[in-house]
């Protein structure tokens, strides 16, 4: 989940674009028909993704990994601060863009996307504590997410820098349904396997609650990372990101 945000929003940024390859098609703020625009744009967009678009810089998004990060979650459902290598996510190919608006008064963007299923796999290393299910020491989980829905909110604000006029991004929120959720670890517990099978176990008839208390997570990671991308796109003039 940790970079849906950011794809989502090239998705969409880049259907804006004037520096787009040709096989795109290009949408206009003015245009009545905007969100039809956008939601076509999605469907062209989609057999590309999956090599990423250099063009765009859009990376390749099947699978799409994330080397390192840190997490950390404190609440009475979860809490732990782990650290995790090669993140890998599959199935961000597979979406469908519901609903698309943005509103010019406000600079806000609002759409919805459905994922038929999110499979990852992650190594981890702390111990952590989740629906009162401990987790210990060093480890291997796959998780898989079926089916994920994610609503994204944009507000923006317009920024002048030596004449030229930016779209400087205020905030970002990612709102998260993960549906059913499936967790699988290996290796915690210093290899015990008995206890290894126990806890996967204790998730599995857990799950919806589990899938709940690691939902906030989620959502601040999508978050973060449609922060930090937009930050990328204050570099481009606004007249040349909304035509
Ligand atoms: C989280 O875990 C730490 C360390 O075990 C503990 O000190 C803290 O009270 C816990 N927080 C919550 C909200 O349970
Ligand atoms: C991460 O992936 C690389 C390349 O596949 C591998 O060499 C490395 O051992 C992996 N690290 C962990 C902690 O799984």
């Amino acid at each position: 989940m940790y970079s849906v945000g950011i794809i989502i929003l090239f998705l969409v940024c880049s259907s804006f674009s004037m520096d787009l390859p040709s096989y795109l098609s290009r949408c206009y703020l003015d245009d009545p028909k905007l969100s039809e625009c956008v939601l076509r744009a999605f469907k062209e967009v989609k057999p590309y993704a999956n090599n990423g678009i250099e063009e765009i810089g859009l990376p390749p998004l099947n699978p799409f990994v994330v080397p390192k990060f840190t997490v950390q979650q404190e609440s009475s459902l979860a809490n732990y601060t782990i650290k995790v290598t090669n993140y890998t996510i599959e199935g961000l190919n597979n979406h469908d863009i519901k609903e698309f608006r943005y509103d010019p008064e406000t600079m806000t963007y609002r759409f919805k996307i459905e994922f038929d299923s999110l499979s990852m796999s992650v190594s981890v290393e702390g111990d952590s504590d989740v629906v009162h299910i401990p987790l210990k020491g060093n480890g291997f989980v796959r998780i898989a997410h079926s089916p994920v829905t994610a609503i994204f909110e944009i507000k923006g604000d317009m920024k002048r820098l030596r004449g030229i006029e930016y779209y400087s991004t205020e905030k970002a929120k990612v709102g998260l349904d993960m549906g059913d959720g499936n967790y699988n670890f290996e290796g915690l517990f210093n290899n015990n396997e008995l206890l290894v099978r126990m806890t996967n176990e204790k998730l599995s008839a857990n799950s919806a609650m589990v899938v709940e208390a690691l939902t906030p997570a989620y959502e601040k990671f999508a978050s973060m990372d449609v922060m930090r991308f937009m930050k990328t796109l204050t570099k481009i003039p606004y007249h040349r990101l909304f035509p």
